[in-house]
């Protein structure tokens, strides 16, 4: 195929991203991939709004009909966030063969096994690896570079905006509220940053990584989740005093052959690799019995390191249909069981 035609759901931090992404590396793109790509259109919620990239205005539509049934368009990439809404609108894109790539881990986390077998039944490929930790490539090496090891423990910090808060408070002494604002002006933090604040979004995250690694079923509602919503300069400041640094810690392991998964703020001597990832930096430490410590860094969160995971995913996507073929598929427990529920 020569053309590849994308219809982009958002247009704000991320979607801005990738526009920018595909404009200003279309010919490193198309190099790789063989096949030009194309937006065709792109939902949003204010047509009137100004933009932070130039776009052409009539690809522009409120109207999800425009992608998820357009015949002119290969690839859905979701990144506007929701949940059940967005479910709806990606099934129906599916359904009408259409490839989808998200950045939306709430959406994974709880419809991603159900997505996934859909788009298998369509001969379509889902995939989400901008979803955890930004711009920090984890799940493709979980799932296919380190697929051959037996992973034991992940730990690590995948949320952005409470690294950047945390960060804040304790090298610049500045208020919790103030740092979330500027968070949220930064673009970090999501449209309600209650998910990043309490740990959820970090509990999201934190609940596929183990479901691709260990490849037992863990369920968001059994990981003990405690945000830093509680956290003051008080604390911060004794911590200190100790040589010690508080994080929001994401902690899936294996003991006994069952994982436990926990999201808490956790001291961490002050020297300790964790301590020293700043800002909206995330990292993940993955020891796995074969390989032993690795560990990947990065932007965890802003435009363009999401939009570099996303349009990854896509060039993926692309080379796939250039093959005739679809996957890598990235297998849940919870998909497994889908898939045999819908066999029965
Ligand atoms: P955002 O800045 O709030 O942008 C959301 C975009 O989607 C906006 O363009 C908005 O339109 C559009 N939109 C939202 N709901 C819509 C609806 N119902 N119908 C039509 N358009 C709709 O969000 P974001 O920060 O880019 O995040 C997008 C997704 O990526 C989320 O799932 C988030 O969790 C994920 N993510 C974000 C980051 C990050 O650093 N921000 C990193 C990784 C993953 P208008 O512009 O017209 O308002
Ligand atoms: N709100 C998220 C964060 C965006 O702060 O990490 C990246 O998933």
């Amino acid at each position: 195929m020569s053309q590849v035609n994308v219809g982009l759901c958002g247009l704000g931090t991320v979607g801005t991203g990738v526009v920018k992404l595909l404009t200003g590396h279309a010919d490193e793109i198309k190099y790789k991939v063989g096949s030009e790509i194309q937006i065709k259109k792109i939902l949003v919620n204010d047509l009137d709004k100004k933009r932070d990239v130039a776009i052409n205005r009539d690809w522009l539509t409120t109207d999800p009909e425009e992608l998820v049934s357009n015949p002119e368009i290969d690839v859905i990439i979701e990144v506007m966030g929701g949940i059940d809404d967005t479910n709806i609108l990606l099934e129906k894109a599916i359904r009408n063969k259409k490839h989808v790539v998200t950045a939306n881990k709430d959406l994974m986390a709880i419809h991603g096994p159900k997505l996934l077998k859909l788009a298998k039944d369509n001969k379509c490929d889902v995939f989400y690896d901008a979803s955890v930790a930004g711009g920090i490539p984890i799940i493709r090496p979980l799932t296919e570079g380190l697929a051959s090891d037996k992973i034991q423990k992940i730990m690590g910090i995948v949320n952005g905006t409470t690294n950047y808060i945390l960060t804040k408070m304790s090298d610049e002494g500045l208020d919790f509220d103030t740092v979330l604002q500027e968070a949220q002006e930064l673009g970090f933090a999501e449209a309600d940053p209650t998910a990043d604040v309490d740990g959820l979004d970090a509990a999201r995250k934190m609940t596929l990584l183990a479901n691709l690694a260990f490849k037992m079923e863990i369920d968001l509602d059994d990981v003990e989740v405690t945000g830093i919503r509680s956290i003051t300069q008080e604390d911060i400041a004794f911590a200190t005093s100790l040589g010690y640094t508080i994080k929001l810690i994401g902690n899936a392991s294996i003991y006994d052959g069952k994982a436990e998964v926990t999201v808490e703020p956790t001291l961490l001597p002050k020297d300790h690799p964790l301590a020293l990832v700043k800002n909206e930096f995330n990292a993940v430490y993955v020891y796995g019995k074969a390989v032993g410590e690795t560990m990947f860094y990065g932007p965890g969160a802003g435009s363009l390191p999401t939009a570099t995971a996303v349009v990854s995913d896509l060039m993926a996507v692309v080379k796939n249909i250039r093959l005739e073929t679809t996957g890598t598929e990235y297998i849940t427990p919870q998909y497994e069981k889908q898939l045999k529920q819908d066999d029965e």
